[in-house]
């Protein structure tokens, strides 16, 4: 967990990519849309860290406008489902594809997506068709995936911090114990 939390005290400030918010702005305002929704602890934490393989990768610059996907999905799942559990990393392993099911299923969505995440959207796949839409609804986590999806869509205002750095951090530290604990307790 001190790593996780190493990764936004060290690189919290980088700008998100292609957008004009930074990591932690980005991060701490789909934890706190998922906390407004009262989400469960693991689907906060999952919102807040659902981009961490994008610091654990840390590409320079904007990878999308070179036509490179980092997977940070993928990498972000495999960090977190050994500390978390698959409440956090299935989430987050999937956000990337609920962006995909959400251009296929709903046609207001791609309208409202952000430049960048239009740009990933092609090296991602692109909208899903109506098969594999119906594979990724049987997916268990389908529906915590598209919340956190909607909560990311969301979560890039430029001047919605209300946090200080210090106490953000804290705010995760103090959810990742949560989650942990609930867990231990549950296994
Ligand atoms: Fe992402
Ligand atoms: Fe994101």
């Amino acid at each position: 967990m001190n790593t996780l939390l190493a990764l936004y005290e060290q690189g919290g400030d980088l700008v998100y990519a292609g957008e004009s918010v930074t990591q932690l702005m980005h991060a701490w305002q789909c934890g706190r849309l998922a906390e407004k929704s009262d989400a469960s602890a693991a689907l906060q934490l999952a919102s807040w860290l659902h981009d961490v393989g994008h610091l654990w990768v840390n590409l320079e610059g904007t990878p999308t406008l070179r036509g490179q996907d980092d997977v940070h999905e993928s990498i972000g799942a495999q960090v977190l489902l050994p500390v978390f559990g698959l409440a956090v990393s299935e989430p987050v392993r999937l956000h990337v594809q609920a962006k995909r099911y959400l251009v296929g299923t709903r046609e207001i969505y791609a309208s409202k997506l952000s430049p960048d995440s239009v740009r990933s959207l092609q090296l991602q796949g692109g909208p899903m068709g109506p098969q594999e839409c119906a594979a990724f609804e049987a997916e268990p986590f389908f529906a915590d995936a598209v919340k956190l999806r909607v909560w990311d869509d969301l979560g890039k205002k430029s001047a919605w911090f209300e946090d200080t750095r210090h106490d953000a951090l804290d705010h995760l530290m103090q959810l990742m114990h949560r989650v942990v604990q609930a867990r231990v307790i549950q296994i």
